[in-house]
């Protein structure tokens, strides 16, 4: 079974109460148990803190021994280069994900210091975020049942073709 860890950082625990216009008006609890019938083939566990500290020691813990982390820093992703070096230590692929699109927001949301040390980046899709994080990361997603890789291009002629 493949193993997914959630991570959410600070303020995330007031999912559904905290600005509804913004994040939506769910917890994560109860979001979580959609996702878990969505993805039965996946073991997801779920770790929410507002200590950056505590954040990097559940990197260290399980980005080693999980298949994925999907990490929803929150404010930290635009402060901490702790965090950038812990997910760069860990042999686990990350995947940061946002609920809101924080490009259409305030310009300190626009810079992500974790953006560069993970996979890839899901923002703006409300809580499908951490869905399609899950998507990227199972299998069976992709045509030969392997892990989903970018596609690569190379030139013939004037144009491109994709390698396959
Ligand atoms: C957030 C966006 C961050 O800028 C903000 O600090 C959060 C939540 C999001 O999920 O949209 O706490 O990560």
């Amino acid at each position: 079974m493949m193993k997914i860890q959630i991570i959410n950082g600070p303020n995330l625990n007031l999912l559904g109460v905290r600005e509804p216009s913004v994040y939506g008006d769910t917890s994560f609890e109860s979001y979580l148990e959609s996702l878990k019938q969505i993805f039965p083939q996946c073991e997801i566990t779920y770790f929410q803190s507002n200590v950056e500290g505590e954040l990097i020691n559940k990197i260290h813990e399980t980005g080693f021994a999980y298949d994925g982390i999907i990490l929803n820093a929150g404010a930290y992703t635009h402060t901490s280069i702790a965090l950038h070096d812990a997910i760069k230590a860990v042999t686990t692929p990350v995947i940061e994900v946002h609920i809101s699109n924080v490009y259409t927001r305030e310009p300190f949301r626009h810079k992500s210091l974790l953006a560069a040390a993970c996979k890839g980046v899901i923002a703006g899709f409300g809580m499908d975020s951490y869905r399609l994080a899950i998507e990227v990361l199972t299998p069976s997603n992709s045509p030969k049942g392997e892990e989903t890789k970018p596609p690569s291009f190379g030139r013939v002629g004037g144009g491109l073709i994709p390698n396959s």
